[in-house]
């Protein structure tokens, strides 16, 4: 019996050995693509490929899925995770600087994850190491390996990427897994709906790369009648922590409400996605219905990361 991880094209995976994830732009399409053929060999794989590689997990902002399955899919391929998973436990709060922490913690490690409320850090941190740095999120800018795991539960679903049309609702401004999937989606034969209130919008710099990438959107500010021409509804929670008026949060944190009669208006093609958690945004009655693809959204989320993990501490060579 062939081996799941034995003919993974070698070209393509040395590309990633070693490499930092910062930024879903830094990926070509056949990267992408190849790296969501590995995750389908990962599925079900869980092998030792990783046994005596370590893991630095430092978390400076909240997280449960994609810290904890970053360690699941560590632990699953043999290695062991270290590392934080609040800023107030690291020596951060004692005045240290992040390049410092970096520095220091490259000894303890093989490969770092980081996430961290600035725009821009998982950068900094990679630019202090030589090992390779994962970007778990970094404040409103980025979240590749979310976008990893949207892109694989979307083929999943959907069966394709391409020929689809996509609805991103909520908080288009702030939201870094919607930043990260719009951009990377510009590789693909899509359409995109942005609904979202008027002082949510998606940033004008990414409109304008998907301008210039020729992706037709729109924008919207109602779910309906905009979700009735939708294949997906990708919706995300109001980003609370990054409004620097608590009261602009208050005006717009429970604007939307998707639930079981959106389906009923719309039809029953529709998948809904959200990269959780959840706070208003999807009333529990949708659970389940068949297309509500949130969960096993989140737990795709260990199938890809066992595969980025291997590519990148090199397990498969
Ligand atoms: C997202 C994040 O942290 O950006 N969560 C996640 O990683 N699954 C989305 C969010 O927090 O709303």
């Amino acid at each position: 019996m062939t081996h799941p991880i034995d003919d993974i094209p070698r070209d393509l995976a040395r590309r990633f050995a070693g490499r930092d994830i910062i930024s879903p732009r830094e990926f070509e399409k056949e990267e992408i693509l190849f790296l969501l053929d590995t995750a389908k060999r990962f599925e079900h794989f869980r092998e030792p490929i990783l046994a005596g590689r370590i893991l630095a997990a430092l978390f400076f902002e909240p997280s449960t899925r994609t810290r904890l399955s970053f360690e699941s899919a560590m632990q699953r391929l043999g290695g062991r995770v270290l590392g934080f998973a609040e800023k107030g436990v690291s020596s951060v709060a004692k005045g240290e600087s992040l390049r410092d922490t970096i520095r220091v913690v490259e000894a303890y490690c093989d490969a770092i994850v980081i996430r961290h409320p600035l725009e821009g850090a998982a950068r900094v941190a990679a630019e202090a190491t030589d090992r390779p740095v994962i970007n778990g999120g970094d404040g409103a800018n980025q979240h590749p390996t979310q976008t990893l795991l949207d892109l694989y539960t979307i083929r999943e679903e959907k069966g394709r990427l391409d020929d689809l049309r996509i609805g991103f609702l909520g908080d288009l401004k702030y939201g870094r897994a919607v930043h990260s999937l719009v951009e990377t989606l510009a590789h693909f034969r899509v359409e995109i709906t942005l609904i979202s209130p008027e002082s949510l919008r998606l940033p004008d710099q990414l409109k304008e790369q998907l301008v210039q990438q020729k992706i037709s959107f729109r924008e919207e500010t109602e779910i309906l009648p905009a979700a009735r021409d939708l294949d997906i509804l990708y919706t995300t929670r109001i980003q609370k922590e990054r409004f620097p008026d608590p009261l602009d949060y208050e005006r717009v944190k429970s604007v939307y409400q998707v639930d079981r009669s959106l389906i009923g208006e719309v039809g029953e093609e529709l998948t809904i996605m959200h990269p959780l958690p959840r706070v208003t945004e999807i009333n529990p009655n949708l659970d389940d219905y068949p297309r509500a693809a949130y969960f096993r959204q989140a737990a795709n989320g260990v199938t890809v990361r066992k595969a980025l993990l291997a590519l990148v501490l090199g397990g498969i060579e």
